[in-house]
């Protein structure tokens, strides 16, 4: 019998449902656990482990004007941070990896752990190509506990300055975040269904690449999709279609015809990411960026403050076009995009984000799973009956079918109850939450986010596509005088009509 954290084989699949697995979200725990933890969550589990003794880790820093201070991929160099046991020898095994697969190092520094007091965390700084780190990577995980990759030095060089988790305070630094991915997409399991297939797994490598070569920006590359590719989307794209007018939200509805006709929503064509991130853009600010795997909770969400989704490119094995262990490019533009095309819901998912940034392990996690939820497994009731705007379900036809069928438990949204759900990642979740509309859900995750705790408040200032920290009078009064603004605008606007409409 599956369980939430142990993928089933092919074999146990069950076969005569057409599905795609739910584990569609951008980041799984199940991931975390077997692939390398972030900073993030390895505290997370640490702290389960450990019953919340262990001290929160500070690796918040500031914005730097200053030159010099750049990230590691800024600098055209990787970084990983491992903990080790503190014994003699141990350093010298892990150091034996990168030697064997001749990594250089720039730079190593070791620290005593905060989160285990036995053992020393290191960080090496590593000159070499993203897939020879990917390669080292693989090598690593077996040795030591690896707890960050693509760890901007700054943040590692401030954890003794404050208390503050580290995040992005300007867009372009969304390029660390984006970076930071904890399971390539090359990664394949045994039991992927192009494991065993090389051209497969070399095509994986090459969106892999397209990725991490990516910059804040520039345009989003265009990929010339192979017949293939383009059969699998159109299979998934004819019988989801097929499914969406009694099954999505209005606004879904609304959308799809929209990116049929400006991004080339067709059977035949895979959309490209450069076309949809314009569209999203004049529709509800949103953009999107490709990415090449799972990236942490807390790194994904920090694109959301900034209007920022990250998105995979390539596309699921040909074999099995109704099913995909991991987000696929299908997952993102059918599951994701015409939601974000929504100013409302856009802003919902601008709230979860801004809530997230700075915040603790255990927060984020918090509102991670209410992100799950929602923009993954969300409900809204909409003339008298239910439908579906999370792009976990708008993208697995077995799912979208269950959750709306009499056989699914619904509940309320409530994010201080959603926020302890358990995220099911191979099966059907347990329960769905609805909320009256995205309006609704914005204001209750708004009151939540009033309960995390964070020394300031935060403010996005679309002009300067920075983070304004609010934690002083200074800061807040430059926030007042762009309300006064607007206020304005909307005195002499209903001055008008009262004038000239009698309104
Ligand atoms: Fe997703």
């Amino acid at each position: 019998m599956a369980s939430a954290h142990v993928k089933k084989s092919p074999a146990e699949r069950p076969a005569p449902v057409p599905r795609m697995q739910p584990a569609m979200m951008m980041f799984s725990s199940k991931y975390w656990s077997r692939r390398g933890m972030s900073l993030d969550s390895a505290m997370f589990q640490q702290q389960r482990h450990t019953g919340g003794q262990m001290s929160r880790r500070p690796s918040f820093c500031p914005i730097s004007e200053t030159p010099g201070t750049e990230s590691a991929e800024d600098s055209g160099k990787t970084a990983v941070v491992f903990s080790l046991k503190n014994e003699v020898g141990c350093l010298v095994k892990a150091l034996r990896i990168f030697q064997e697969q001749r990594v250089n190092l720039s730079h190593i520094e070791s620290r005593a752990s905060r989160r285990v007091l036995s053992e020393v965390e290191i960080l090496a700084v590593c000159s070499c190509s993203q897939r020879e780190f990917s390669e080292l990577l693989t090598l690593l995980r077996d040795a030591v506990n690896i707890i960050s990759v693509n760890t901007p030095p700054n943040a590692w060089a401030a954890a003794d300055e404050d208390d503050v988790p580290w995040f992005p305070m300007k867009i372009s630094e969304l390029d660390q975040c984006s970076h930071r991915v904890l399971m390539y997409g090359s990664e394949l399991d045994a039991d992927h269904p192009g494991f065993k297939d090389e051209v497969y797994r070399q095509r994986r490598k090459y969106f892999v690449e397209v990725a991490m070569n990516y910059k804040f920006g520039q345009p989003i590359p265009r990929i010339e999709y192979t017949e293939e590719e383009v059969r699998t989307w159109g299979v998934v794209f004819r019988e989801l279609t097929q499914l969406y007018p009694t099954h999505a939200c209005r606004e879904y509805l609304k959308n799809l015809p929209l990116l049929s006709k400006h991004c080339g929503y067709r059977d035949d064509n895979i959309p490209q990411l450069e076309d949809v991130s314009l569209f999203l853009k004049e529709r509800s600010g949103f953009t999107v960026r490709p990415v090449a795997g799972y990236l942490s909770p807390r790194d994904f969400l920090a694109g959301l403050a900034y209007r920022v989704f990250n998105c995979t490119q390539y596309v699921r094995h040909g074999t099995d076009p109704l099913y995909t262990p991991e987000p696929d490019t299908c997952h993102e533009l059918l599951g994701h995009v015409p939601l974000l095309a929504d100013p409302k819901f856009a802003q919902f998912s601008q709230e979860i984000g801004l809530a997230s940034l700075g915040a603790s392990d255990d927060d984020v996690q918090k509102l991670a799973t209410c992100y799950f939820f929602t923009i993954e497994f969300g409900l809204c009731k909409q003339d008298g009956q239910l439908r579906a705007y999370g792009a976990g379900l708008l993208s697995s036809i077995g799912e979208l079918r269950h959750a709306l069928s009499e056989a699914a438990c619904v509940q309320l949204f409530d994010p201080k109850t959603t926020c302890n759900q358990e995220c099911l990642i191979t099966t059907f979740q347990d329960v769905y939450f609805v909320s009256e509309s995205f309006e609704e859900a914005k204001e209750k995750m708004r009151e939540f986010a009033k309960t995390i705790k964070r020394p300031f408040s935060v403010y996005y200032n679309p002009y300067t596509q920075r983070i304004d920290l609010l934690k002083d009078t200074g800061s807040i009064e430059n926030v007042v005088q762009d309300l006064r603004s607007d206020l304005t605008t909307v005195c002499d606007a209903l001055g008008k009509m009262n004038t000239y409409m009698g309104i």
